[in-house]
């Protein structure tokens, strides 16, 4: 039997009082998400149960159980504050998918502090930007990053402690730098945690925008009543499952669904830093015996492409439950998933915004093909006339809007009041994306109504893109937009304008991009850099990415009225 049972009923008889209930919290009591994911599971009989069961390469491999998950975030917690990093102060994690970054941002918010978690494939740019804003007074790492964390540490006044968890004590550490290894540090069995209330701080993940720099998207702790309740009713997490979410904990799914939701539900999870490949996925599917499996369309498609042949040497008969999220789940990806898993992936759609799952398809509810599902109970979801922000007709695009007020929506945008205003419209949220809602009450994604990049399920800035060519000495302009791509959906292209002087070769267009990998990330980097004469502009000069967008995609260009004469 699926945790959520009937969906209409569910609807029906919908309150956010079910999770609060069976998290045993009530409005104004303490509630700290390091606290739930841990000592409370403990406290329920649990403590020999796996918590995280991890694998790296050239076969490393470490279990925790939800004691030493307790234990060890107590000790990473206690830590901090004898550090002297007080609450709401925010500390980075700045780690590939080992151990202590998972309990290190458990430790985090037992401690008070806010976790900012930083995918460790950043650049020293992308890096700096996000760090600057935020204020962090703290960056946990590893040795293999401390290169880029020394570039900027100078540039960033409020930086008191770099934390690094591997260093075997025989560098020289520089000015702020503490070494801390979590597996060999004393234990610390009784922390209190910081008595955070639901509105108190906990998460800042950093999104991109379209015209601005990464904006922080601030959550609180309450946050985790949706986490919690979403990975019951849309993950369908019960008591004996082996669940794998295959997302970096650098962006929100990583966060929201592959710590907060999995711990606080006090399942066993799987963890792997051993990168993509067909086969090694599905050795790990098969050793662990995986039953709930959490991915995005981008895999699948990478899976997709390495072919059936290769399923057939594994024993995949422990999965019970696929789910995607991040980008548009093809219908074929979907039959795709039937065919050869005997599942079907369960799409589910949300944002670093939203928190938590807003659209999903649910366990025993049908799956149409290509459509997102419909709203998770307690959400009350639209599609709105994006010219007047009210509701359309069933069958007709437009933008979705969601009514604010659930427990993880985001809080602000860190210091930027204004920008977070500009999301809500006529009482509705606006996620940003356009869809339509066919008469069954299903969502069908469109697009996004923005500029923004969705590269293999990673949100990129065009805007972040250009202002890192600009900073390249050939360059003189350029105007960056998403070209399309079988398994990533769309990647990075940038249209570049040299300086008088440069000539345009394959060896400028390999530094260009490699300069765009390093000071940004691998995600940002152009696929494909095209040398051009001059860009397509506005009267008022603003360079119309629409129209090279299009070109791209095969579409119609549109109304080109304003475009400046040339
Ligand atoms: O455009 C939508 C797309 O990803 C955006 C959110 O990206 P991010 O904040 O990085 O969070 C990703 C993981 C929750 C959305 O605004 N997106 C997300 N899920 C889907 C999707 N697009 C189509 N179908 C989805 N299921």
């Amino acid at each position: 039997m699926h945790n959520i049972g009937s969906y209409n009923e569910r609807l029906n008889n919908f309150s956010w009082k079910i999770a609060e209930d069976e998290l045993g919290y009530k409005p104004g009591d303490v509630i700290n998400i390091g606290w739930y994911c841990s000592d409370r599971i403990c406290n329920m009989g649990k403590g020999e149960k796996l918590a995280l069961k991890w694998e790296g390469l050239g076969g490393k491999a470490k279990n925790y159980t939800y004691n030493d998950l307790r234990q060890l975030s107590n000790t990473i917690a206690d830590f901090l504050q004898k550090l002297g990093i007080k609450p709401e102060e925010r500390v980075c994690l700045f780690l590939d998918r080992i151990p202590e970054l998972y309990i290190g941002f458990v430790g985090i918010l037992k401690s008070g502090a806010i976790a900012q978690p930083l995918f460790s494939a950043f650049g020293e740019d992308s890096l700096h930007v996000r760090m600057e804003n935020s204020g962090a007074t703290a960056i946990i790492t590893q040795k293999k990053h401390l290169g880029k964390v020394r570039k900027i540490v100078a540039t960033l006044p409020n930086l008191k402690h770099v934390i690094i968890v591997d260093d075997n004590g025989k560098n020289p550490l520089q000015d702020k730098e503490v070494a801390f290894i979590m597996d060999e540090a004393k234990r610390v069995e009784v922390f209190e945690s910081f008595p955070t209330k639901a509105e108190s701080p906990s998460v800042l993940h950093y999104t991109s925008g379209t015209t601005g720099m990464p904006k922080g998207v601030k959550h609180v702790h309450y946050s985790l009543i949706s986490q919690y309740l979403s990975s019951k009713w849309v993950l369908d997490l019960q008591d004996d499952d082996i669940y794998w979410c295959t997302a970096d904990p650098g962006w929100v799914t990583g966060t929201s669904y592959g710590i907060i939701g999995a711990w606080a539900c006090g399942v066993t999870q799987c963890v792997n830093d051993i990168g993509f490949s067909a086969d090694a996925w599905y050795a790990f599917i098969q050793k662990h015996k995986i039953t709930v499996w959490y991915s995005a369309p981008t895999a699948i498609r990478s899976l997709m492409k390495a072919g059936e042949e290769v399923i057939k040497n594994y024993d995949l008969s422990s999965l019970r439950h696929l789910a995607s999220v991040g980008e548009p789940l093809n219908a074929e990806a979907v039959i795709w998933g039937e065919k050869v898993f005997g599942l079907p992936f369960h799409d589910s759609y949300w944002q670093t915004e939203t928190g938590s799952i807003m659209i999903s398809n649910y366990p025993g509810m049908k799956i149409k093909p290509g459509s997102m599902g419909k709203p998770f109970p307690g959400i009350t979801a639209t599609i709105l006339d994006p010219d007047t922000y009210e509701p359309v007709p069933t069958g007709q695009a437009g933008l979705i809007g969601i009514k604010p007020g659930w427990p993880s929506m985001m809080r602000m945008y860190w210091n930027n009041q204004e920008i977070y205003d500009a999301k809500f419209k006529n009482g509705w949220y606006i996620p940003g994306d356009r869809s339509y809602i066919d008469g069954d009450g299903y969502y069908w994604f469109i697009g996004r109504d923005d500029d923004i990049i969705n590269t293999g399920g990673h949100l990129v800035s065009p805007f972040e893109v250009e202002s890192a060519l600009i900073e390249h000495p050939a360059v003189a302009e350029s105007a960056v937009v998403a070209k399309p791509d079988f398994v990533n959906m769309e990647v990075v292209k940038a249209f570049v304008c040299l300086k008088p002087g440069f000539i345009a070769s394959p060896e400028l267009d390999l530094e260009i991009m490699n300069f765009i990998r390093k000071r940004l990330s691998p995600l940002a980097m152009p696929q494909e850099i095209e040398f051009v004469p001059s860009l397509p502009k506005t009267r008022s000069g603003k360079i119309m990415r629409r129209i090279l967008k299009a070109q791209e995609w095969g579409e119609e260009i549109g109304d080109t009225s304003s475009l400046e004469d040339d």
